[in-house]
This record gives structure tokens, sequence and C-alpha cells, in this order.
């Protein structure tokens, strides 16, 4: 069957150059995959006191996430790691401790930036993160988009042959990791 995606992006504006590359993904990964875009923005932030009794918006965020066969994770960089709201996002979901929703699923992790360095040190420490959640992550290939202007419109076009190729053989190799890990 066709596996799907749930999709955390870690920007929330109106223009996210990292909503542009998820939709650039949906696109190349075609009707081999479906995405489902989880909403990050309106979640109550973490506190420990939920565990007793956890809030609705936490549940069906759990929820949406074991419903999915794989996650891909598309992050901007803020200040040399992830933005907080996509952490509140993730811890959220990993708890109360041995009920996470991340276990063993297969993930990605993918970013743009407008800097040179393109987010590796942000996905540097989200797969820290996601190490601990027992999660199988994608090693290669990295994606750390240098966004510039036109790279990817709004709608997920890409503009370039190379990038388009270059994004072409990540989704691919995503695909094949989630056929290898799925069941996890
Ligand atoms: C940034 N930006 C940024 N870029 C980067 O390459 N490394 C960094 O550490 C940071 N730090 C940072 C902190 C904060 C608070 C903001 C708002 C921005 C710039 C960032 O790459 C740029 O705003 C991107 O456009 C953000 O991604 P979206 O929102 O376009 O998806």
């Amino acid at each position: 069957a066709t596996p799907k995606i749930a999709v955390l992006v870690g920007s929330l504006r109106t223009g996210s150059h990292n909503l542009a590359l998820a939709h650039a993904l949906e696109k190349l990964a075609g009707n081999k995959a479906s995405f489902d875009y989880v909403q990050i923005g309106n979640l109550p932030l973490y506190n420990q006191d939920f565990d007793k009794h956890y809030p609705a918006e936490g549940v069906r965020l759990k929820g949406q996430i074991r419903s999915a066969d794989a996650v891909l994770f598309v992050t901007p960089e803020y200040n040399r790691s992830i933005p907080g709201v996509l952490k509140n996002a993730i811890d959220l979901a990993s708890r109360p401790y041995g009920d996470s929703a991340f276990a063993g699923k297969p993930a990605a992790v993918v970013g743009a930036s407008i800097g040179v360095i393109g987010t590796a040190l942000a996905q540097q420490h989200l797969r820290n993160v996601l190490a601990y959640l027992d999660m199988p992550v994608l090693g290669q290939p990295e994606v750390f988009l240098h966004f510039k202007e036109g790279l990817i419109d709004a709608d997920g076009e890409i503009g370039n042959d190379s990038t388009r190729g270059f994004l072409q053989g990540f989704t691919d190799k995503f695909l094949a990791w989630i056929a290898t890990h799925h069941g996890g």
C-alpha cells in the first residue's frame, strides 16, 4: 500500500521556504506516498503535569503521528538549532514516558536556510533527539538546502534541474527506507 508520511514543518511563517520544500518533496513523491501535514502551531507548551491527564491537542497529535507509516521533519535552523515550536511538538508527542508516538517509525530530516550551511547544525541536533526516540533516520543523502529566491515556489515547483534531480534522489531513497523499516 501507499505509505502515509506525517510531515512536521518547523516554521509557522506564511511563505516559509521549508513549507515550500515540503511541497516540492510531496510533488516528487507523486502517487507513491501521501503527505499528512501535522499542525504544530496551536499546541500547548508541554508540561509534565500533562502526563496525568493528557490535553486533547496532545492526544490528537499522537494519534496523527501513530497513524502514519513514517515521519518527515522539514526544519529551519534557529540560532544553530531547531525552532522551539518543533521541539515542543516532539516533546508532546513523545510522552508520557513509555508511550511515545515516534518509537520505531522510519524518519528523514531535511531543511532549507537562507544561510550557506543550510540547516546542517539544526539537523544534527534533531538527529540526536530522534536517536533517543528510537527512530531509524535515513542517513544519506543529507538535504541542506541553501535557499535562494526562485529556487522553489510556494506550490513546490522547483526552479532548476539539478536541485530537482537531487531532491528526487532523496525522495526515492526515503521511500525505499520506509519500505525497508515498515512495521517498526
Ligand atoms: C534564523 N535564521 C537562521 N539561519 C541559519 O542558517 N542559521 C541560524 O542559526 C539561523 N537563526 C535564525 C534564528 C531566528 C530566530 C530566525 C527567525 C531566523 C534565518 C532562517 O534561515 C530564515 O529565516 C529562514 O527563511 C527560516 O525558514 P522558513 O521560515 O523560510 O521556513
